[in-house]
């Protein structure tokens, strides 16, 4: 029988990399998530729920209308300067809502959970690489946001029959190999990301926080894992707890560790953009170097990385920044003509411009809808006008990609 799996901020930016995998798998997904950094059009398969994890009453309507065999759970807040600011909001987002999450678990019967955790629990490692029992000493809100979320979870599992992976990701970078799906939230401040927007002209400089870290060449070391292959570590986890394994906690990444100037310099090469870069201070809670062993992961689960490259990662974060220009471009020529219906089926190509003209001929005749007509026409049925509807709320409102064009 088919697996129905929760994913919790599977819209985001590794939640949607995972749901797309998970559908590759036969997997029967559905989406939960606020859309407050994920965008509905990242949600390629699987069926979209928007809200959110602090909404306990509308969490628990959704297990109980859903039987889930697992849970794997993204939504978060992640950054780790808003972090340091408001660390009241990411305990409430990241702990308290983790613990709502488990509630819903423990009341619907859910045994089997991934949840994603960060290399920031880890704080400023004593010797890199950072292993599964390396100390966890966060230096900021965020890691121990996480942490304690973790500690959460074990302690649950310890007296239910719930079993955990728990992943601690390093860096997260690159996109989708296929052009699909990517980073889109507009807030992120990931290196990759930053310098790939100051390649392409949307920002005028990247700034390097720290030039007198105790590295090679001054600046902050991070292990930089390919997003589609941390999305396949989840596959990996899932059919770990689905036959049967342990609770574990496993390090994701590659086990290489690039500096900032690295990883700016490498931009630079691929894009042949030579942007500016300005040295500043370092900001608080960042550490000098980790860089992960991911030895256990690769022994217990069977993980295989197929991007570890640098190379790749910078040039799948490249093409999908540029796809994210032209289909902001296009979502501006669609807002400016308030979305209609007749637009979108045009660019889904379910219908051409001719026939267009005369359904709309047909529908102002007879004073129908032009999704009524279509559907009694057969061209789209109930179903599939439903969610053209839907997709269509999602533009206006500004949430599919995320753009500032809310009506
Ligand atoms: N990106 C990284 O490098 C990295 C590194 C380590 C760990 N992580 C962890 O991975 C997970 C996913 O990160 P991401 O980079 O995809 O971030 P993201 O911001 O793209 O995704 C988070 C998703 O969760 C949703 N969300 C947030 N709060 C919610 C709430 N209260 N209810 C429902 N949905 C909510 C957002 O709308 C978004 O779609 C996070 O838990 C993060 O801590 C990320």
């Amino acid at each position: 029988m088919t697996k129905k799996i929760l994913v919790t901020g599977g819209a985001g930016y590794i939640g949607s990399h995972t749901v797309y995998q998970l559908g590759k798998f036969g997997y029967d997904v559905v989406v939960y998530d606020n859309l407050s950094t994920g965008s509905a059009s990242a949600v390629t398969n699987g069926e979209l729920i928007v809200g959110g994890l602090e909404n306990k009453k509308f969490l628990s309507h959704i297990f109980a209308k859903h039987q889930f065999d697992a849970v794997i759970h993204f939504a978060a807040s992640i950054s780790v300067p808003e972090s340091v600011a408001q660390p009241l909001d990411y305990y409430t987002n990241n702990t308290c809502n983790t613990l709502n999450l488990l509630q819903c678990c423990q009341i619907y019967g859910v045994d089997k959970f991934i949840f994603s955790s960060t290399a920031a629990t880890y704080g400023e490692p004593k010797e890199n690489p950072v292993t599964e029992n390396s100390p966890t000493e966060p230096m900021n809100p965020y890691g121990r946001s996480k942490l304690m979320s973790e500690q959460i979870i074990r302690d649950y599992s310890r007296t239910s029959g719930l079993k955990y992976v728990i992943l601690r990701y390093f860096n997260v970078a690159g996109a989708d190999t296929s052009g699909k799906i990517g980073q889109s939230a507009k807030k992120a401040e990931h290196l990759i990301k930053v310098a790939c927007d100051a390649a392409l002209g949307r920002r005028h400089c990247v700034k390097v926080f720290g030039t007198d870290f105790p590295t090679p060449d001054g600046t902050g070391i991070r292990d930089y894992i390919h997003v589609e292959d941390l999305a396949r570590a989840h596959i990996d986890a899932l059919r770990y707890l689905e036959a049967g394994g342990d609770s574990q906690i496993f390090n994701c990444g590659y086990g290489r560790g690039y500096s900032v100037r690295e990883v700016i310099d490498k931009v630079k090469e691929i894009s042949g953009v030579d942007f500016s870069v300005i040295a500043t201070m370092r900001r608080a809670g960042d550490p000098a170097c980790v860089v992960a062993c991911a030895d256990k992961i690769r022994q217990m689960l069977g993980w295989e990385p197929k991007f570890n490259s640098l190379d790749t990662i910078v040039r799948t974060a490249l093409n999908w920044e540029k796809k994210l220009i032209a289909l902001a471009q296009l979502e501006k020529t669609l807002a400016e003509q308030n979305f209609k219906l007749g637009v979108l089926l045009l660019e889904k190509q379910i219908i051409s411009a001719a026939e267009l003209e005369k359904f709309l001929q047909e529908q102002s005749a007879n004073g129908m809808k032009l999704g009524e007509l279509l559907v009694q026409k057969g061209i789209l049925c109930q179903n599939h006008l439903e969610s053209i509807l839907k997709e269509q709320s999602w533009r206006k409102k500004g949430v599919w990609l995320k753009l500032p064009i809310a009506v």
